[in-house]
């Protein structure tokens, strides 16, 4: 196969192709051909070939056919919160409304995000309870859905407004202990319920062989400043929980949801450095995603920017720009059926159905059809963790290391389809001029579809070519690339990393 075309029928072939194949193993029925899909000027199309998913929060009465048309991701906007599906002793009832959206889905080939489990509103009958009673309902909520939930907001909202930096004091919060009054709920000693939550979600997935990923969720998170530049405490709260529980020994965190719910709340506004606290977090090797975006379109104090068009486009590129940011879900569909209809913050107006198209949904679909880019952290953005791209990596080389090259694979696997983001790393003291990264799967994996590189496939071996834009690789520079593919169940990372013939560390 050669791929790696942006050509509009050969997009949808693979929308097809791959829902065929998808079909064909029972999971889901094939994609109503519509106008729209059948030019690729989707909104979900634009972002698969991007490699990330681009979702709307919808109730089962909001479920009309620009739905499975634009979207290729769905988050239940109120029907799996406790206050609907929780019942006592943390079993799980009253699941109609969710079960019919996730067939919804199922049927029009998107994933579901599941929100959410352990929040302090909505509760419902969690309201109160202690750690064993939320644990009997992650379970259940967990096992309800199985595979058919990719993503699950396992703890929502568990930060303080106003920037404190702390987290909230009200239920569940309530559960936690400092034991050592270190001001943190991180030591051994200590009661953490987003800890334990994790925990026990995390013993879900993996003793019943879930592919779920299991993320934490909150708003006012965005930036790594809020207005006026000061430091942004909820951000750094939330990056030092992720931190701290998606690495060894306890990496139970896969992915962070910032709501980016952007209005002229001052601990609200679009800051100029999104992108670098996206690339942050995915520094951790979580998965970003921007879950319940909507963009305050009321410009009079002129807080967050000038014109929502514009704005869409800045925050949908600050997330093209990270690989691991893999997916934006826009809160709703239409202004008027907005839980903000005021603000008028989202990509269609209209209603019951009949929608019309927004200068700010044009502005993302022509965003999402750039593509990622190649660039390099912005020198305004610099990462705690990550060397500069210009200079190279200061780490103590092991045995092993400093091959010439360094290559950073992560995927995003669902199904029987994932996506991949590649970063090359020149470690040599040579510029790269051009460059070809082969690799073997140890799987059936295929490649269907890729950006910013043209990928061929012979048996289990791949080989990657640089596009125009991104055959230079200076000393200690990077060059990305991404594809899609299918798998057969079970997708293993692949090994035997080559660049121009030589070996390449994996980091
Ligand atoms: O369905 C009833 C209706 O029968 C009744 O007449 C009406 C009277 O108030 O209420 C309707 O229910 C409302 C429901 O939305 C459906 O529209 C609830 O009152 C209202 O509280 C509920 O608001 C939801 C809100 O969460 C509750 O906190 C919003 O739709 C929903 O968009 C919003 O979503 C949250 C995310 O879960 C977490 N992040 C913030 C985001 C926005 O607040």
């Amino acid at each position: 196969v050669s791929i790696g075309s942006g050509h509009p029928r050969i997009r949808s072939a693979i929308v097809v192709l791959s829902a065929a194949a998808l079909a064909a193993v029972g999971a889901v029925a094939v994609r109503t051909p519509t106008a729209d899909a059948a030019t690729g000027d989707s909104l979900g199309v634009a972002a698969e070939k991007a490699g990330l998913f681009f979702g709307v929060a919808a109730s089962p009465g909001r479920l009309s056919s620009i739905v499975g048309r634009e979207f290729s991701q769905l988050t239940p906007e109120n029907d799996m919160k406790p206050d609907t599906i929780a019942g006592s002793g943390g079993s799980v009832q009253n699941t109609g409304n969710a079960d019919t959206l996730v067939n919804y889905a199922q049927s029009n080939n998107m994933i579901v995000r599941g929100h959410t489990m352990v929040w302090y509103s909505q509760a419902g009958s969690l309201q109160g309870t202690g750690q064993s009673t939320l644990n009997t309902f992650i379970k259940n909520a967990l096992l309800k859905w199985g595979n058919k939930i990719a993503y699950w907001d396992v703890v929502n909202e568990s930060l303080d407004d106003n920037n404190t930096g702390k987290r909230r004091n009200q239920w569940p919060h309530t559960l936690d202990k400092d034991s050592n009054n270190d001001g943190d709920y991180f030591d051994d000693a200590d009661t953490d319920y987003i800890r334990d939550s994790f925990k026990q979600a995390r013993q879900v997935v993996q003793s019943n062989g879930l592919k779920t990923k299991l993320c934490i969720n909150d708003y006012d998170i965005e930036g790594l400043t809020v207005k006026g530049g000061a430091k942004n405490n909820k951000s750094e709260a939330m990056y030092q929980i992720v931190k701290k529980y998606s690495q060894e020994p306890y990496k139970y965190i896969d992915c962070v949801g910032f709501q980016s719910h952007f209005n002229d709340n001052p601990n609200s506004i679009i800051t100029d450095d999104l992108e670098a606290n996206i690339r942050r977090f995915a520094e951790l090797g979580v998965e970003v995603h921007l879950t319940e975006l909507d963009i305050d379109d009321d410009l009079s104090n002129n807080d967050i920017g000038s014109g929502q068009a514009a704005n869409y486009r800045k925050v949908v590129r600050s997330c093209l720009n990270v690989p691991k940011c893999t997916g934006i879900t826009v809160w709703g569909i239409s202004d008027s059926e907005s839980w903000r209809s005021s603000e008028r913050g989202l990509l269609f107006s209209g209603g019951n159905g009949n929608y019309t198209k927004k200068a700010a949904y044009t502005a993302v679909l022509e965003e999402l059809k750039k593509g990622r880019s190649t660039t390099s952290p912005s020198p305004t953005s610099p990462s705690p963790t990550t060397p500069s791209p210009t200079s190279p990596s200061p780490t103590t080389p092991s045995p092993t290391m400093e091959t010439g090259c360094r290559v950073a694979y992560t995927d995003n696997t669902w199904n029987n389809g994932f996506t991949a983001a590649v970063t090359i790393t020149n470690t040599s003291s040579n510029t790269i001029d051009s460059w070809s990264l082969t690799w073997s799967w140890p799987g059936d994996q295929k490649v269907t579809n890729a950006w910013n590189a043209t990928v061929t496939q012979s048996g289990n071996q791949v080989t990657a070519r640089n596009g125009g834009h991104n055959k230079t690789i200076e000393v200690g520079g990077t060059a990305s690339f991404g594809f899609q593919g299918s798998h057969g169940g079970d997708n293993p990372t692949p090994g035997g990393f080559a660049l121009n013939g030589s070996p390449c560390t994996v980091s």
